[in-house]
């Protein structure tokens, strides 16, 4: 124990700890919630759990992933020293045998790791900015079937409001469009993608996250690549018409936007005014299997929040990789924001796949021209004898 006055403590899940010097945002409690989840359902899946968890900070992850996911080891290092007192007393009510305390550079840990064959079923990367420069080496220290989660708080690269960083830092241009907090999502899973199919190796998504103001993917390391052409290339928006589309490698040169065809005898394209974005993963975001596992274990633990997360999420799982705000709906259709709920099942009934996007609750996520969806919701809107639609209210 350290001496002097006790430090105030927070409680969150299981876990009662001080932060004391360390950074600690309570508002990202879902991405530790649902990564608690995942290994739980990891532990039961595979009746082991090893975790690393590289940047612990006040050591929060390391002690819940002890408490709550049963892990059976858990590595809680941490680059600050300074931080060593308050770690050595959240982490004390774990058994002593469990865990294991140190002070280095989390790349320092990933080579020692694989030096010695030491590798974790759960890597947990809780880095500032981009989350790049701990891909590779962070994957030395996971082992095949285990989980990598990454993070990335680098919003203003993958957003378009700095194209040139985000070529600099994942290989691939971001540009500026509706559906960017999606984009920060694939963007960090397909240069993940991309960088174990270098080495012969695959990632697959477990689930993605976007909190408002960081991005999070828990990818599965695989045997063999997951990126192929189809689920790594590009998105498309004409900023002219609001229409979104992907685009594969083979057609890079020959991309054109509907609104072209709007205009009957015009060879040259006028109206339409697209922006590329990618390479980028236009896979799914999640896996369902696991998903569904999560769901059951938060109902039993009686998390209401968290379970909705993850029915959001897998809502989404096979629908197209962006979506349309709204706020964008309403002001391409010089029209009231149209109702959430109504539109969606406006979709639904004629036909179309339409759901929530889970990285913005006041969206719609469909399989929908933006041409459908406005028509759709002006349609409604004409039905609709009570005046403006009130727009959903959470988040
Ligand atoms: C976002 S905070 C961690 C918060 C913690 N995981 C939580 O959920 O509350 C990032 C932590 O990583 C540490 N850090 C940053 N770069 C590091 C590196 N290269 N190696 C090890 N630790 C690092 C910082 O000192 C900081 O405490
Ligand atoms: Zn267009």
């Amino acid at each position: 124990m350290t001496l002097g006055s006790p430090q105030p403590t927070v409680q969150e899940g299981k876990a009662t700890f001080a932060v004391g010097n360390a950074f600690y945002r309570p508002q990202s409690v879902i991405a530790r919630d649902l990564a608690v989840l995942a290994a739980a359902v990891y532990r039961q899946r595979h009746g082991r759990l090893r975790v690393l968890d590289a940047m612990t900070g006040c050591g929060v992850r390391a002690l819940r992933y002890g408490l709550e996911a049963g892990a059976d080891f858990v590595w809680a290092n941490e680059g600050n020293p300074d931080l060593a007192a308050t770690l050595t007393d959240n982490l004390a009510p774990l058994p002593a045998a469990t865990y294991r305390i140190t002070h280095q550079d989390a790349n320092q840990v990933f080579f020692a790791c694989s030096q010695q064959r030491d590798l974790y079923d759960l890597v947990d990367i809780d880095n500032f900015g981009g989350p790049t420069p701990y891909v590779t080496t962070g994957l030395w220290a996971t082992r095949l079937g285990g989980l990598l989660y990454l993070t990335s708080t680098d919003g203003r690269a993958t957003s378009g409001h700095d194209p040139g960083g985000c070529l600099r830092t994942y290989g691939a241009y971001g540009r500026s469009h509706p559906a960017v907090h999606e984009q920060g999502l694939r963007l960090i899973l397909g240069h993940a993608a991309q960088t174990a199919a270098a080495r012969g190796l695959g990632l697959a998504p477990v689930f993605s996250l976007f909190t408002g103001q960081v991005h999070r993917v828990m990818v599965r390391l695989v045997s063999k690549p997951t990126l192929t052409e189809a689920n790594y290339g590009f998105v498309a928006y004409c900023h002219g018409c609001g229409h979104f589309q992907t685009v594969d490698w083979r057609h890079l040169g020959r991309v054109s936007c509907v609104c072209e065809s709007f205009q009957p005898g015009n060879a040259v394209p006028t109206a339409s005014n697209l922006v590329l974005s990618g390479p980028m993963w236009l896979g799914p975001l999640h896996d369902g299997a696991t998903l569904a596992a999560m769901a059951a274990l938060a109902e039993g633990w009686n998390w209401p929040a968290q379970a909705k997360q993850l029915a959001i999420m897998a809502q989404e799982i096979d629908l197209p990789p962006y979506y349309y705000p709204l706020g964008e709906l309403g002001r391409r259709g010089q029209m009231d924001i149209p109702n959430r709920d109504q539109l969606i099942a406006a979709l639904q009934d004629r036909g179309h796949r339409a759901a929530i996007p889970s990285v913005d609750w006041q969206g719609v996520k469909t399989d929908a021209t933006l041409g459908d969806c406005v028509a759709i919701a002006q349609a409604m809107a004409t039905q609709s004898s009570s005046g403006p639609q009130r727009a959903p209210s959470e988040p």
